[in-house]
């Protein structure tokens, strides 16, 4: 149960001092997962690079830094922010389908463990940018794997048609061509099937795949040193990381032996559980057949429901009364689309009562935005059982004309 993290009594005084909406965190939750990716995957000690998209404020990045975590990041503004958070550079990696030539420089200056490349044409680009500095660019290739992952259309990855990652056939050929050159230096392959996936199986048929192909490329003379798996596993119905065993026995059963250094991209599975949204009810009211709580959290707070229809556990803060009822709990964005949650049954809380919304530490704050003119939330990170501080400063109407001329 994630309510253990996020006791009543610590939540109240939390919206009393930083106001609501407020994102709250849980260091012991979010070093939890940590912990247990750790344990899942000993046998084959990989390196975990954490996905900076999921959540990428500095405070949580700089525990996963502290507990030896690398990054991966996929813009340059991700970069510069995990290198403030403490990552080391040698352990940060760099994906994404359209780095730009500044990002290419930025990261080879900044030492980066390696690049994920997307295309030939990007491949061609990065070459151009290291003979420029005249460094030799450590570079893997995302290759997508054509295996599906059974999970949302818009967070499916790896599949033949998707923007991302080039063929097997095409990736060969980018390693025979980036073998030769003076300022490449093929280090890795990559895969990254999609998000939220739920089954070891598809990654035991990508992983397979993925190590065929390294055979095959070091019988042509290219020899690769990592096997980045990506992330994407996923979070339970009840907004707990699903148990990483299974993810890591597919893995381990392909690459133990191999010699190939395996690395994670894991995201939403160590932030999610650690993140809680924490609003306030507005008003109550009927819409037809319909029960309404009107809160002061948005969709432009947590766009996830609203964009693919993610459930998140909701659970008031203190007593509700008389009997369940079903709500549809929604925002004051002008648009049918912003609700938190659809067909939550509650007890009717009382007007200004606390609302607390479970499993939202990953593609929560790193997605909201100023929507409808709404400066975005504050960030409180809880550091004990009666401790805690802000992490990040609830935005203010200046903020919102801040950067215009
Ligand atoms: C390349 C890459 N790695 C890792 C991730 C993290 O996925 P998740 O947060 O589902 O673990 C993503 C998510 O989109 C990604 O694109």
């Amino acid at each position: 149960m994630l309510s253990k993290y996020f006791k009543p009594s610590l939540l109240k005084k939390i919206s009393e001092s930083a106001g609501t909406p407020v994102y709250v965190y849980s260091e012991t939750a979010f070093l939890k997962q940590i912990a247990s990716y750790k344990k899942a995957f000993r046998s084959i000690d990989p390196l975990f690079c954490y996905a900076m998209k999921a959540n990428s404020g500095g405070a949580l990045c700089a525990l996963a830094a502290r507990e030896g975590w690398g990054a991966d990041v996929v813009s340059g503004g991700e970069l510069y922010r995990a290198l403030k958070a403490g990552f080391e550079p040698g352990k940060i990696i760099f994906s994404g389908v359209g780095k730009t030539p500044e990002e290419l420089e930025y990261a080879l200056k900044s030492g980066i463990f390696f690049i994920n490349a997307e295309s030939f044409e990007e491949v061609a680009e990065l070459e151009r940018v290291a003979a420029r500095l005249k460094v030799r660019a450590p570079l893997s290739l995302r290759i997508n794997p054509d295996v599906d992952p059974h999970t949302h259309k818009f967070i499916t990855t790896g599949k033949l048609g998707s923007k991302f990652g080039v063929s097997f056939e095409e990736a060969q050929k980018i390693y025979l061509y980036a073998a030769e050159s003076k300022h490449l230096e093929p280090v890795g392959a990559q895969f990254h099937i999609g998000s939220q996936v739920h089954s070891a199986g598809p990654y035991a048929v990508a992983a397979g795949r993925l190590a065929a192909f390294i055979l095959k490329l070091a019988s042509r003379g290219v020899n690769l040193r990592y096997a980045d798996v990506g992330g994407g596993w996923g979070v339970k119905e009840g907004g707990e990381m699903a148990d990483p065993a299974p993810l890591a026995r597919a893995v381990a059963g392909v690459f133990a032996g191999t010699g190939l250094k395996v690395i994670l991209e894991p995201g939403r599975s160590v932030a999610a559980p650690a993140g809680a949204l924490l609003t306030r009810v507005i008003y109550r009211k009927r819409g037809g057949h319909k029960n309404f709580i009107i809160v002061d959290a948005a969709m432009n707070d947590l766009i996830r429901p609203a964009l693919y229809g993610a459930k998140h556990p909701v659970a008031l803060v203190g007593p509700g009364r008389g009997p369940e009822k079903i709500y549809d709990i929604v925002g004051p964005v002008c648009e049918s689309g912003d609700f938190l949650a659809e067909a939550a049954r509650l007890r009717e809380p009382a007007g200004g009562q606390l609302l607390v919304i479970y499993s939202a530490g990953a593609y929560g704050f790193s997605m909201s935005s100023q929507y409808n003119s709404r400066p975005r939330a504050a960030e409180v990170l809880i550091t004990g059982p009666s401790s805690w501080r802000l992490i990040r400063r609830r935005e203010t109407y200046e903020d919102l004309v801040a950067s215009e001329l």
